[in-house]
């Protein structure tokens, strides 16, 4: 059995469309239930859903073989995992956003609260500029607003949250899309099969932006 970690969610549902597309189905997987292991012995292939930003966890570990991620947890947690193919689903921008009337003097050291912390900390390393990172694991958008922080290191996908809480984009630091990725020692062990597997969804990875 080659066992696929998807992230549980709407991403995760359109990630099993791409391998039911690819000849990787699992019909059970469709019904209404909570089971989270669904196997089809035909294709020799194990799904099973697990928190989006667990699945680099399970497929480092080699739990999985293979797995689904967005590109936003690769950096952040930097598992050592292969990563095979972009998905091109799942897209959105880590950006770094403030209320609009924010200014940056460059001077005083800028407070940042945001989930992605090593993210934060590369970004304006890279820039060299001194910030104090305040870590939060969610609703960051609230930050700026009560004065916690300066700005947050977020990611946004329709922009809706930002535009509702009266904050902006100010910088885009990168675009984030899902990644297939690969425990080493299956990539070495069970190569032809993730290779097929690879091959095979290739062909339902839309091109369009
Ligand atoms: C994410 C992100 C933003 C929101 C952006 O939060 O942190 O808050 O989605 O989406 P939008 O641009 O389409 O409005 P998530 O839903 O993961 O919840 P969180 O507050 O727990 O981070």
């Amino acid at each position: 059995m080659l066992n696929v970690a998807l992230p549980k969610g709407r991403l995760g549902e359109k990630v099993y469309d791409m391998f039911e597309k690819s000849g990787y189905d699992c019909p059970l997987i469709r019904e209404e239930n909570r089971k989270l292991i669904f196997e089809n012995s035909k294709t020799g292939v194990r799904f099973f859903w697990v928190k989006p930003s667990d699945v680099s966890i399970y497929v480092e570990r080699g739990a999985a073989d293979i797995g689904v991620a967005g590109k936003d947890i690769l950096l952040e947690y930097k598992p050592d995992v292969y990563e095979l193919l972009d998905l091109n689903v799942g897209k959105c921008k880590m950006v770094v956003a403030a209320k609009k009337e924010f200014r940056d003097d460059g001077i005083k050291i800028l407070k940042v609260a945001t989930k992605f912390t090593n993210i934060a900390a590369d970004y304006y390393a890279g820039l060299g500029r001194d910030i104090d990172i305040i870590k939060l694991n969610g609703s960051i958008e609230l930050a700026p607003i009560l004065g916690l922080s300066d700005i947050i290191v977020d990611i946004v996908e329709t922009g809706k949250t930002l535009k509702e809480n009266n904050l902006e984009v100010k910088e885009t630091i990168l675009p984030i899309s899902a990644r297939l990725i690969a425990n080493k020692a299956s990539f070495n062990f069970k190569r032809e099969t993730i290779e097929k597997i690879v091959f095979a969804i290739k062909g339902q990875v839309e091109k369009s932006d």
